[in-house]
């Protein structure tokens, strides 16, 4: 928190100038801020820029340990109140600068922090990277991966957006996110109908010795509720 102000931080993996990740970063975090916006929240927001942390990121791998930069890079994700991270699909998965940065981040830090994913890719047929690529990983660091990922095409920058709908997608991803950021303010079920998912979500945010297993309990029953799809 700076000043009241939750902190998010976005990390774009794209590589390109223009980036289309970069682009699709900036959609996000807009509307990630809006819908805090409507929950009365002030958002602070830091994009890191995963092209000019690449060779800090390489000598991080291969001496053990990160510096300048690249650490403060670590240190901001480590310590930012939710994520919003895109990689661009290189061979049907997220780049290796992406994994590389991921794979230096301490992952006790990363428990129960939530996280919106994202990639964009030249064709719309390798949407399900989100899935079998992202969605494990951050899994596997033991965030909140919201129930919505949001992939682009490059045909979804062209003016005629894919029948999912980019900005559908984008909005109701970062409404997922914000509920996550500030449940309270949130619509709940009326009264003393508080579910098991409100309580794992209100008892991930503190350093209670259950937090890892809360913050699993969540993921679990966050993927369980997307296979069962929108209400
Ligand atoms: C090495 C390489 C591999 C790629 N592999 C895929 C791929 O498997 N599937 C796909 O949809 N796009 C693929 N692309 C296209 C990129 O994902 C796409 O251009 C992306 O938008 C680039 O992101 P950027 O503009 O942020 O750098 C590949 C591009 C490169 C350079």
């Amino acid at each position: 928190m700076n000043g009241g102000a939750v902190r998010l931080v976005a990390v774009n993996g794209g590589l390109s100038e223009p980036s289309s990740t970069r682009m699709l970063i900036d959609r996000m975090t807009a509307a990630v801020t809006d819908a805090l916006g409507e929950r009365e929240v002030a958002v602070e927001v830091d994009v890191i820029d995963l092209r000019g942390l690449a060779v800090d990121l390489g000598r991080a791998m291969t001496v053990g340990f990160a510096s300048g930069q690249a650490r403060a890079a670590l240190d901001a994700v480590e310590s930012a109140a939710a994520l919003i991270v895109a990689s661009p699909v290189f061979n049907a998965s997220y780049s290796g600068l992406f994994k590389m940065f991921f794979d230096l981040v301490d992952v006790d830090a990363m428990v129960g922090k939530p996280v919106l994913v994202a990639a964009a890719g030249g064709s719309p047929r390798h949407s399900m990277v989100l899935d079998h690529a992202l969605r494990p990983l951050f899994s596997y660091l033991r965030t909140v991966v919201v129930p919505t990922g949001v992939y682009a095409a490059s045909e979804d920058w062209a003016g005629a957006e894919s029948a999912g709908g980019l900005s559908r997608r984008i909005d109701r991803a970062a409404n997922e996110l914000a509920g996550l950021v500030e449940p309270r303010a949130t619509s709940r079920p009326a009264s003393n109908t508080r579910t098991r998912a409100d309580d794992v979500r209100h008892d991930a945010r503190g350093t209670g010795p259950d937090v890892r297993q809360q913050a699993i309990e969540a993921a679990g029953i966050a993927n369980f509720a997307r296979l069962l799809g929108p209400s």
